[in-house]
């Protein structure tokens, strides 16, 4: 998409929400490298919205052309991010003037948010305040998220890498179980991320393929967990192969509609904090089979794994930011860059923008088509789905150290120009 022709007149404003990923800061690099060929200068505010409201601005000028380069290589938030949710204007006015005061302070015209379903929310609000408020301001939602659970787009920059740190590491920990399974360990449980979608867990299934080939069990969110189905599962799997592999989402829930496991917190969104269900299913193994078994659970690992970035996410991740920073300029409001997918083999895709209100707050889970029938396991359209999404390798660069050489941003605070704000 071309951008018009414009004076640099205001700044744009990027910031960073929800959990991160391996390549959200690719997608920083996108935004910022972009902006400078457009002369339109960028503040990044610190740790998500919560940055705007508190008038914690980062000016990314201060930056060297290298350092934002490094950010395409480099994982977790550069700008630090933030769970927060912006309540209705109706309810919380008073917010909503101060992020209009903050934004007509510092002169920012184009306002970036990179996150998932609950910061398209924001971002659809953000993008409202401008009528409301009588303030020129366009608001542009930018995909992210390792759950890979927005609406409209195929598919979300985040989770292809974490999908190949899953595939990958249920190959490698399944080599490692089927050494043992004769004299030790039976059963290896692996936990991954996605909340209420399976998208991750699913991405799993592309470590093998074939009954005996590993993961011989997936458990999904959108499937309610049969203990008795699962046990029988293990046991005819270790039986017949010697060991097995289960791969289970945090999500999972009994049929009561419990997750299996949840840590008891919650977030700002009301999102339960989950993360332990591997243990859990490790005692049910070893209770009522009677299995050696190893758990892992990557949790932090898992969507952090730069290392082993896919390539097609990295340059998706990119791109978006590219496109976003284009859409803004165009003058488009209250959208989303999202990636259209053209072609399965070769594997093509293409940026569109779609309205904010089609992606806020919707979840996108898997469809049926791409569980097996038992619930336990992928089909081949979900490996035609899924299989793109972790091609291609994009190391970093390695230091002699033999540690990836990450890039540490200055991240120089903007002097505040308003009174502090109490939220
Ligand atoms: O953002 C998605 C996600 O990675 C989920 O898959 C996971 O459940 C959650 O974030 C963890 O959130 P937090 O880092 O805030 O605990």
């Amino acid at each position: 998409m071309k951008s018009k022709a414009h004076s640099a007149i205001g700044r744009l404003l990027y910031a960073q929400s929800g959990g991160v990923t391996a390549v959200i800061n690719a997608t920083a690099a996108g935004v910022i490298q972009t902006a400078r060929a457009h002369r339109v200068p960028v503040y990044a505010a610190h740790n998500g919205i919560l940055g705007a409201l508190r008038e914690e601005l980062i000016d990314t000028s201060k930056e060297t052309a290298a350092a934002i380069a490094a950010l395409r290589h480099t994982p977790g938030g550069a700008f630090g991010s933030c769970r927060y949710k912006l309540k209705s204007l109706e309810a919380n006015r008073a917010e909503y003037e101060r992020l209009i005061d903050v934004f007509r302070a510092h002169d920012i015209r184009w306002f970036l948010y990179n996150g998932g379903n609950d910061s398209a929310d924001t971002a659809l609000k953000i993008s409202q305040l401008g009528k409301a408020m009588d303030y020129d301001i366009r608001c542009i939602g930018v995909p992210k998220t390792v759950d890979n659970d927005l609406a409209v787009t195929d598919c979300c920059p985040g989770f292809g890498s974490v999908a190949k740190y899953t595939a990958v590491s249920t190959l490698e920990a399944s080599l490692d179980v089927a050494s043992m399974a004769d004299t030790s360990t039976k059963v290896f449980i692996l936990e991954v991320m996605g909340r209420h979608a399976g998208w991750i867990a699913a991405a799993s299934g592309l470590a093998g393929e074939g009954a005996d080939a590993p993961p011989h069990i997936i458990l999904f969110p959108e499937r309610v967990f049969d203990e008795a189905a699962f046990l029988a599962k293990v046991k005819a799997t270790v039986e017949r192969v010697g060991w097995c592999t289960v791969v289970a989402s945090e999500g999972i829930k009994n049929a009561e509609g419990q997750f299996l496991a949840e840590a008891g917190t919650r977030d700002a969104f009301g999102h339960a904090q989950l993360g332990g269900v591997a243990p859990v299913l490790a005692a049910l193994v070893k209770e009522k089979l009677g299995y050696k078994y190893h758990w892992a659970l990557p949790d932090y690992l898992q969507r952090s794994a730069r290392h082993m970035a896919s390539k097609t996410d990295a340059e998706q991740a990119y791109a978006v930011g590219k496109a976003a920073v284009d859409y803004a300029l165009a003058g488009m409001n209250a959208v989303m860059p999202v990636i259209v997918r053209t072609s399965d083999a070769p594997y093509r895709w293409k940026l569109e923008p779609a309205s904010l209100e089609k992606i806020a707050n919707h979840e996108k889970k898997m469809p049926a088509s791409f569980l097996t029938r038992d619930g336990f396991g992928i089909t081949p359209a979900a490996r035609r789905y899924l299989s793109p999404l972790i091609r291609g390798e994009m190391p970093p660069p390695y230091g002699r150290e033999g540690l990836p050489k990450y890039v540490q941003l200055k991240n120089a605070k903007v002097a505040k120009k308003l009174p502090d704000f109490a939220h």
